[in-house]
C-alpha cells in the first residue's frame, strides 16, 4: 500500500435519475445490487466536496451546506472514510467540507452526487489508485445509486456477478451509447421537501422480505434494460420513456405489496401521472418516474421542455420545477475550493 495522494482535492459531481431502478441489494456490505439498472446524470444541483487529510486530528469532521454533520450521515461518511483508510493503509482522519442545492432526502438523489463527489476527492487526497470503473465501485460502497454519477450522459451500472470479492469487482458503471442527436430533458417537479419517511436502505430490505411482487420486478427489469440500452441506441423517447415509466410504477407496485406497505408516491404524485397522460394524449411524449419519494421526474423532447414545465407547475401541489439536461461525470481538482 502506498502513502501519497495530494492530501486536500475536491470533486464536483451531478446527480443522477434512474430511467431503469435499482431497488434491492443480494450483498448489503458490498452494496451488490440483485438487478442491474441505467440513469441519466443531470446538469442541475452538483455536489462539491472538498476532503483535506489532517494528520493532526482525533478524528473527522464533515460539514455539509456549512453545517457540522453528525448522527446517521456523519456515521456513513465516516465509514466511508474509513474504507478509503483501509485500501490505502493510511490512519489520518480527514476534513470533508460538502455543498450541494438538492432538496436532501426527498428521493431527488442528493446520496448519488454526495457519494460520488466523497468517493473522487477521498480517492485524490488519500492517494487511493483509482480509473473511471475503480472509483465507480468506490462511490457504490457510499450509496448504490452514487456509483452512476461517476459518468456523465446515460450510465448503466452492471449488477456484477457472484458476491465477495467476484461481486466487487464486477459490479460497476459504465456510460451507455447514445444517439448523437438524442437530448432529452427530465422536467423535475418538487411536490414535497420534506424528509424520506423510509430510508431506502430499510424499503429495500422490506421490499425484498415481504412482497410478493418483487422478484416479478426483478426479473422484468433485466427485459427494461436491454429495451432501454435499444432505445436509447436509436435515440427512441417513446420507447424511452414508456420503459421509464413503467419499470418505476413497478417498483412503487412491488413496494406497496410490502408487509406493511412502503408507499412513497402521494396524491401530487398521481396527479403529475394524471397531467403527465393527459400530455401524451395531446399529442407530447411525457414519462414520469419516482425515485424513493414522492417528486417527479419527467422525461421529455428539449423543445417541449416549457410546456411540459407548464402542464406541471399547474398541479396545485407542486411547489418547484426544475429543467435537467444530461449533465457531465465528475470532476476531480486539488484542494482549493
Ligand atoms: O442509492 P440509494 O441506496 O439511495 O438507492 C436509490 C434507489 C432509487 O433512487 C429509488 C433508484 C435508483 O436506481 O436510483
Amino acid at each position: 500500500m502506498r502513502a501519497g495522494g495530494t492530501g486536500r482535492a475536491t470533486a464536483v459531481a451531478y446527480p443522477n435519475i434512474a430511467l431503469v431502478k435499482y431497488w434491492g441489494k443480494r450483498d448489503e456490505e458490498l452494496v451488490l445490487p440483485v438487478t442491474g439498472s441505467l440513469s441519466m446524470t443531470l446538469d442541475i444541483f452538483p455536489t462539491t466536496t472538498r476532503v483535506a487529510v489532517c494528520p493532526d486530528a482525533a478524528g473527522d469532521s464533515v460539514t455539509v451546506n456549512e453545517r457540522p454533520v453528525d448522527g446517521v450521515t456523519g456515521e456513513r461518511v465516516r465509514r466511508f472514510l474509513e474504507l478509503v483508510r483501509n485500501l490505502t493503509g493510511r490512519r489520518e482522519r480527514a476534513v470533508v467540507t460538502s455543498a450541494n442545492r438538492v432538496p436532501t432526502g426527498a428521493g431527488l438523489a442528493s446520496s448519488a452526487a454526495g457519494f460520488a463527489a466523497l468517493a473522487a476527492a477521498a480517492a485524490a487526497a488519500y492517494g487511493l489508485p483509482a480509473d473511471g470503473r475503480a472509483l465507480s465501485r468506490l462511490a457504490r460502497r457510499g450509496s448504490g445509486s452514487a456509483c452512476r454519477s461517476v459518468f456523465g450522459g446515460f450510465v448503466q451500472w452492471h449488477a456484477g456477478r457472484g458476491r465477495g470479492r467476484t461481486g466487487d469487482l464486477s459490479s460497476y458503471a459504465e456510460p451507455v451509447v447514445t444517439a448523437g442527436t438524442f437530448d432529452p430533458v427530465l422536467v423535475v417537479a418538487i411536490v414535497d421537501t420534506g424528509p424520506k419517511k423510509v430510508a431506502s436502505r430499510e424499503a429495500m430490505r422490506q421490499t425484498m422480505r415481504s412482497s410478493p411482487l418483487y422478484r416479478a420486478w426483478a426479473r422484468t427489469s433485466g427485459t427494461d434494460l436491454d429495451r432501454m440500452r435499444d432505445g436509447l441506441a436509436q435515440g427512441d423517447l417513446a420507447t424511452i420513456g414508456e420503459i421509464a415509466e413503467h419499470n418505476a410504477l413497478g417498483m412503487h407496485a412491488a413496494m406497496l405489496a410490502a408487509r406493511p406497505a412502503i408507499r412513497y408516491l402521494s396524491a401530487a404524485s398521481l396527479a403529475v401521472l394524471d397531467q403527465v397522460a393527459g400530455l401524451r394524449t395531446d399529442g407530447v411524449p411525457a414519462f414520469a418516474t419516482f425515485d424513493a419519494g414522492p417528486n417527479a421526474a419527467v422525461l421529455c423532447r428539449r423543445e417541449d421542455a416549457r410546456q411540459v414545465a407548464n402542464a406541471l407547475t399547474d398541479i396545485g401541489d407542486v411547489q418547484a420545477v426544475h429543467l435537467a439536461g444530461t449533465g457531465p461525470g465528475i470532476a476531480v481538482g486539488g484542494g482549493g475550493q
